[in-house]
Order: structure tokens, then C-alpha cells, then sequence
């Protein structure tokens, strides 16, 4: 029941949720986006030495945490931070790094052709429903020899809570991800030349199951699937998903583990 038709990601929440959940998360977001700020610096160490664009543009820009880091490290280039929700581009755009903010949807960007020599995106990709969209709008948008870099999450993420919540009842709780061999399959049909594709595991730990479900909620990443049941969650079944978690438990903690993609990607020059 998880696990998400595997070429088409269907079944993502619709996107006016999507962007209504990170827009009421905005205020909350920094405090507990430690693996976010880990994952977003590791795929700037990833970007090639080379990269130097006159215009970058931070897709899924979020608080803009990245967008002051792209400023920082390309400081002649002119940075485009785009998101899909409002709420967020609010709270970026007094902290600057970017010169314009811009509303808009990965799958369908409001740019002009070859107007980017980088895109860089972080951890926002899994909220996509059509990952082929995405990397055609990112061939389109990219000048000849630009970089399309991005991490983003496949299956395996937030696998315990959701073996936890299928002990429980047969309930979607889980956001879907895809799978990694999608990723690959979806890049290498993309038409841009693969640099680099691969996953790594995080796992964070907590107290509790509290402490973890709250943190989703300030990231503005709780469950928004169709499929999550209705009404409030019954004490019983959270005692019991309290307990499924339990059988988990580390030395550290509570695990929950993140499957992170990364990929780096290059738009061919024309002969
Ligand atoms: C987990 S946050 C990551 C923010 C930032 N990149 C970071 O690393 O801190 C995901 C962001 O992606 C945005 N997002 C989700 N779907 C999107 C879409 N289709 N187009 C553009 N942005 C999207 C969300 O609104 C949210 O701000």
C-alpha cells in the first residue's frame, strides 16, 4: 500500500497541500532542518570545480538557507530562489541571497529557456510527482553545459515509522518516495549527461516517538498522502504504534532513517 507505482510517483499529496503545509511551516523550519542543512552542504561539495554560473537558480529554495550559501560561493552570479509555496519565499526573501524569489512549480518553471547555468535542489524533489518533468524542465532551463545538481529522498525513507504504522493498521502514514533505480532510469533517459548518482543513509535518533512526529510537522513533512486515514488518531492505535517503534530501538535512540539521493547532472555543449 506504500510503496508508489514505480514509474509514474502518483499518489503524492495534491500540490496546493504541499505548498500550504511548508508555507505554515516556515517559521518552525530552520530549528530542526539539521539533516537538511547536512544534506544541502554535502551536495554543495558535490558541485564540479568548474561551476561557475551567471545565473543559479535554488529550486525548492525553501527559508533560503542554500540561497545565501550559492550567493556566498558564486558571488559574481545572480540567484533565482524559487518555491512552491509563498509562505517561504516570504520568510527568504528579508534574509536575501538571492535576487529574485519567485512562486513557482519545479515541473513547470516560469524561466526562459537556457537562462540558468546552474540548478541547484535540495531535499524538494521528492515532492514531485513527475521526477521526467522535472529533469525536461531542468534540460530546458539549463545553458548549454550548465549543472543540474539535487538531492532528494527514495524508498527506505522513514522506513521504521512506516513498518511501524503496518503493525498498526493498513493505512498509508508514510510520504512515498521512489525508488532508486527510478532515479536512475528517469536521469539516464533525461537526456543530460550523469556526473554522479548515488545513495547514502542518514539515520537520526529520538527520545521518543514524539519527539520525532513533532519535528516532521515544524519541517512541514508529515504525512499528506490521500490515502492517510480520517479523523483523529484513537489512543490506542498510538499506544500501539508507540509500541511497534519501540521494537526499533537503538542504544541511540529511536532510529529514523533517511534514504538521500544525490545526483549531479550536465546539460551537453552544442558542437
Ligand atoms: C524540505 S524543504 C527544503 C528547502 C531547502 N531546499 C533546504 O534544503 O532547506 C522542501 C521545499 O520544497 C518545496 N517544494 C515542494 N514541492 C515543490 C515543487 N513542486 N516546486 C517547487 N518547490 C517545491 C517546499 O515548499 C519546500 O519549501
Amino acid at each position: 500500500m506504500i510503496d508508489l507505482a514505480r514509474d509514474a510517483h502518483s499518489g503524492l499529496p495534491d500540490k496546493r497541500q504541499v505548498a500550504a503545509s511548508f508555507s505554515r511551516a516556515a517559521a518552525s523550519y530552520d530549528s530542526v532542518a539539521a539533516l537538511q542543512r547536512a544534506v544541502g552542504s554535502q551536495l554543495l561539495q558535490r558541485l564540479p570545480a568548474t561551476v561557475s554560473p551567471q545565473r543559479w537558480l535554488d529550486l525548492g529554495s525553501g527559508t533560503g538557507y542554500f540561497s545565501r550559501a550559492l550567493a556566498e560561493r558564486f558571488p559574481e552570479g545572480q540567484g533565482i530562489a524559487l518555491d512552491i509555496a509563498e509562505g517561504m519565499l516570504q520568510h527568504a526573501r528579508p534574509l536575501g541571497g538571492a535576487e529574485q524569489f519567485i512562486a513557482g512549480d519545479a515541473e513547470h518553471l516560469p524561466l526562459q529557456a537556457e537562462s540558468c547555468g546552474l540548478i541547484f535542489s535540495s531535499l524538494a524533489l521528492q515532492w514531485c510527482d513527475s521526477f521526467d518533468s522535472v529533469l525536461a524542465e531542468a534540460q530546458r532551463v539549463l545553458r548549454p553545459g550548465g549543472t543540474f545538481a539535487f538531492s532528494s529522498l527514495c524508498v527506505g525513507t522513514l522506513r521504521e515509522l512506516r513498518d511501524s504504522w503496518r503493525a498498526v493498521d493498513g493505512f498509508v502514514h508514510v510520504n512515498r518516495f521512489r525508488h532508486f533505480d527510478d532515479y536512475q532510469g528517469l536521469c539516464a533517459a533525461s537526456g543530460l549527461t550523469v556526473l554522479s548518482l548515488d545513495t547514502q543513509p542518514e539515520v537520526l535518533h529520538y527520545p521518543d516517538l514524539r519527539s520525532l512526529t513533532h519535528e516532521l510537522k515544524a519541517l512541514g513533512a508529515h504525512n499528506l498522502n490521500s490515502g492517510r486515514p480520517s479523523g483523529l488518531t484513537g489512543r490506542a492505535r498510538m499506544r500501539a504504534l508507540v509500541q511497534a517503534y519501540e521494537r526499533e530501538r537503538q542504544v541511540l535512540g529511536l532510529p529514523a532513517t533517511y534514504q538521500v539521493v544525490y545526483g549531479v547532472l550536465q546539460k551537453g555543449i552544442r558542437p
